[in-house]
């Protein structure tokens, strides 16, 4: 379907989703929210998607939830408001294919959340990060008090959001909130070099791989070496398996099917 505020575009295995309300600096308001819904939707639904890339346009990639819509809230509102933006992030992140935050800029409140609940980041030199609701007399509401800490330990967490101070990328590079920084001239064919590696690695594989991290993250030990147990089994199904290591005897290289 036609957006307004974001883009959704397929170059073969990659799909590459856009906020685009520049003017705003990408801010998150209910029509973002809608329309990221119903475009992970499409992503979910689309089998030759290998890995997303999510971007934002213009110098910022989100500076946050729409201050403006959030201004007028009451409490009942506001809880609502949460309520849409967790539910979006929570659907990004347990889509099944790898997503990869682009960090082009401005990475604020909403937009840090957005970005943490991607696999991993990647920042271009210019990226500023921070959680600056205290600031505003709210507290991170777009999975922040949560997400934060398990990419960064509680120490750096409640750092970031009492202070409500930002940093620049090398700082989130330091911290582990990002994998690279990039020039900003590098920065875009890197992300699109890493989709590429991503995509080309058995899909299947990769999907099962991020399920076994990702609730494997939420039990206990034993549950989950239990949990990557039945899933590494599971991949022996594949077709991919058979060539992957077909391929290795022979010494090539397989070119994986998503079968
Ligand atoms: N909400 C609404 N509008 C926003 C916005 C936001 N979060 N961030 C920027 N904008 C708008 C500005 O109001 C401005 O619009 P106008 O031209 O109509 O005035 C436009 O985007 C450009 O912004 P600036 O002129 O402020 O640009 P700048 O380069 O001087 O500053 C900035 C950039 C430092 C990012 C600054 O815009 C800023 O501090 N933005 C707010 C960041 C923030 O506090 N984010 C957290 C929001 S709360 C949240 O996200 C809660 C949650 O957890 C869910």
């Amino acid at each position: 379907m036609a957006f307004e505020t974001i883009k959704l575009e397929q170059d073969g295995f990659i799909g590459k989703l856009t906020i685009a309300r520049p003017e705003a600096l990408n801010a998150l308001n209910s029509q973002v929210l809608d329309e990221l819904d119903k475009a992970l939707d499409e992503v979910s639904a689309n089998k030759e998607l290998r890995v997303l890339i999510v971007t934002g346009e213009g110098r910022s990639f989100v500076a946050g939830a729409d201050i403006k819509e959030m201004a007028s809230l009451s409490p009942i509102e506001g809880k609502e408001f949460g309520k849409k933006g967790l539910g979006v992030f929570r659907k990004l992140e347990k889509l099944e294919i790898p997503t990869i935050a682009a960090v082009n800029g401005f990475a604020l409140g909403g937009g840090c959340e957005l970005a943490m609940s991607c696999d991993f980041r990647i920042a271009n030199e210019k990226a500023t990060f921070g959680q600056p609701e205290v600031g505003l007399g709210i507290l991170p509401g777009f999975g922040g008090t949560q997400r934060l800490q398990r990419l960064v330990g509680q120490g750096w967490a409640k750092y970031l959001i009492y202070t409500a101070r930002n940093i620049k990328a090398p700082k989130a590079l330091e911290i582990g909130l990002v994998q690279e920084v990039l020039p900003v001239d590098e920065f875009e064919a890197r992300v699109d070099e890493l989709a590429n590696i991503v995509a080309n690695n058995a899909p299947i594989g990769v999907k099962l791989a991020k399920e076994a991290i990702n609730t494997g993250a939420q039990v206990d030990i034993e549950s989950a070496i239990k949990i990557e147990e039945n899933l590494f089994g599971l991949s022996f199904a594949t077709e991919d398996q058979k060539a992957g290591m077909q391929a290795f005897v022979n010494k090539g290289k397989a070119e994986f099917q998503n079968k």
